[in-house]
């Protein structure tokens, strides 16, 4: 990275006495149902009112009062890696800066992230092991700590770079076998790291009567397209690892170190993105988030802060977005120290907020409300934050749309019209279309929106709506948390497909 090489802004800024922040303990499970309660003067009190985390990566030699204070989530950043605690065998070694940090957490009612159990990287003694030494791993890993650990990362980084939306070619995807050929690794036949590793790790949870989630984690996956409006195929990839896998994956961490790449950019179909794995009704977090200043031209002030704005409204808006988590404290701290990318200068425990810190606590005392704000009440009951509910077995299907978040009006409004406009994003191929649908003057209980594609076409993908059918005339019929929508207020839905969509005229009929 060359920004270190610039010449940078620096922000004048007065520090703040440590002794103004407030220590809010067990907020994680503070649900407030106050209408207009006084804003939260730290990240984890406002957060926990919006029905969400916020967390912070953490070592053991950074354990400052801070980390209590502001963060109601701890993400081992590196004591809890393979290359720390696996012997070859895959028994457990050197938990001792895992157990402080669980420690820590649990003293100051955070949830722990554990992080990770397969990895390419930072596999130190587990480096080339067979599945049934990480399945041992795995087992040792997920008993040692139960259900201490909140989220586990089962597998980390399993895609490759570049966008190409491929496995990657080194341990422990080496592993994998494509037995009849067809490009995936989803058939009975076939060997997948990512299935097995998860179906082991299912089984240790339920074995232990955990309440521990199990996450797949992975960076480029943020949004639905990447720079210049090609689709992310990284993220269509990732996408299809969970929808085939879903039995046994309960969340999705979007690490969001977003940066200058291509790839790593942060992009306006982000909220859309999470929605769509969210539909699959898995828990979404945003588990690494860094934003680079390169991305607002080296300003860590109101530019950083209009970004971090951007990606915590993304996460506010999806009700199954459940998590945020920053990685580090302080921009001198971070593993990309030169991009400033996190909340905080400072350093060694004395820390001063930046122009983002501000951004991001303002926009978690807005709470999930959508932009712009309507009429309809605010939810009275979000989903829960902790402790997570007993995770159903693996054959027991689970639900596969988010539970309601607008409540029904209490007198049923007259049926009345709606209309819908689609915007595209189209490549040589493909396209993802988004599609608003607007209410007439009265409120409307549920929509259709009728779409007669083009021969050839087919619809792969859809979120926040249910699809009748993928190719010819295709019905798009609301969610349960989309259908109410007030006179003159809007909702979105979107779709994925291959062929061309150009010239679409969406007809949308209200119920
Ligand atoms: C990073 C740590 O922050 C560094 O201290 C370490 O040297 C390398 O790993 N994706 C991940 C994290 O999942 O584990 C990585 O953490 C950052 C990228």
């Amino acid at each position: 990275m060359t920004g270190s090489l610039r010449q940078r802004k620096r922000l004048t800024r007065t520090a703040l006495p440590a002794a103004v922040l407030l220590v809010v303990s067990g907020a994680v499970a503070v649900q407030s149902t106050a209408p207009a309660a006084a804003a939260e003067t730290t990240l984890r009190a406002a957060a926990a009112k919006a029905g969400l985390f916020f967390g912070v990566a953490a070592s053991p030699n950074r354990l400052y009062p801070i980390v209590g204070q502001e963060f109601n989530q701890l993400t081992p950043e590196n004591d809890m890696k393979p290359d720390r605690i696996a012997t070859s065998s895959g028994g457990l070694q050197n938990t001792g800066g895992a157990d402080t940090l669980v420690n820590h957490a649990q003293s100051n009612n955070m949830l722990v992230r554990g992080h990770t159990l397969v990895w390419h990287s930072q596999a130190g003694a587990l480096q080339g092991a067979s599945q049934a030494t990480l399945n041992t791993f795995i087992g040792n890993a997920i008993n040692r700590w139960g259900s201490k650990i909140a989220y586990w990362d089962v597998v980390n980084e399993a895609l490759e770079d570049n966008n190409t939306g491929r496995r990657r070619n080194q341990w422990p995807h080496t592993m994998n076998r494509d037995a009849n050929g067809d490009g995936d690794y989803f058939d009975a036949g076939d060997t997948d790291v990512i299935r097995d590793s998860f179906i082991r790790a299912k089984q240790v949870v339920q074995a232990g009567g955990y309440s521990t989630k199990l996450c797949i984690n992975d960076y480029d996956v943020e949004g639905l397209t990447v720079q210049g409006g090609g689709p992310n195929r990284k993220a269509n990839a990732l996408y299809d690892i969970v929808r085939t896998y879903r039995q046994y994956i309960d969340c999705v961490g979007f690490q969001s170190h977003f940066n200058d790449n291509p790839n790593s950019i942060i992009t306006n179909d982000l909220q859309a993105n999470i929605q769509r794995f969210a539909d699959l009704g898995v828990e979404v977090h945003l588990s690494e988030v860094d934003i680079d200043d390169d991305l607002s031209n080296n300003d860590i002030g109101a530019g950083q802060a209009e970004n971090y704005r951007k990606v915590v409204r993304a996460c506010l808006n999806v009700p199954k977005c459940t998590g945020i988590t920053v990685w580090g404290i302080s921009d001198s701290e971070s593993w990309r120290s030169s991009e400033r990318g996190l909340l905080f200068t400072g350093g060694n425990g004395n820390y001063q907020k930046k122009a983002a810190y501000h951004a991001v606590l303002d926009e978690l005392n807005k709470g999930r409300t959508t932009t712009p704000p309507t009429t309809t009440p605010p939810p009275t009951t979000p989903p829960p934050t902790t402790p997570p509910p007993t995770t159903p077995p693996p054959t027991t299907p689970p639900p596969t749309t988010p539970p309601p978040t607008t409540p029904p009006p209490t007198t049923p409004p007259p049926a009345a019209g709606c209309s819908a406009t689609v915007s595209l994003n189209s490549w040589p191929g493909g396209f993802v279309a988004t599609v608003r649908v607007t209410a007439g003057t009265s409120p409307i209980r549920g929509w259709t929106v009728q779409v007669t594609l083009p021969a050839g076409t087919t619809v792969t993908g859809t979120w926040s709506a249910t699809a009748s059918g993928a190719s010819g005339s295709v019905q798009f019929t609301n969610v349960s948390y989309n259908g109410a929508v007030n006179a003159g207020q809007s909702t979105e839905f979107g779709f994925q497909g291959t062929g061309t969509a150009t010239g679409l005229t969406p007809v949308c009929t209200a119920s």
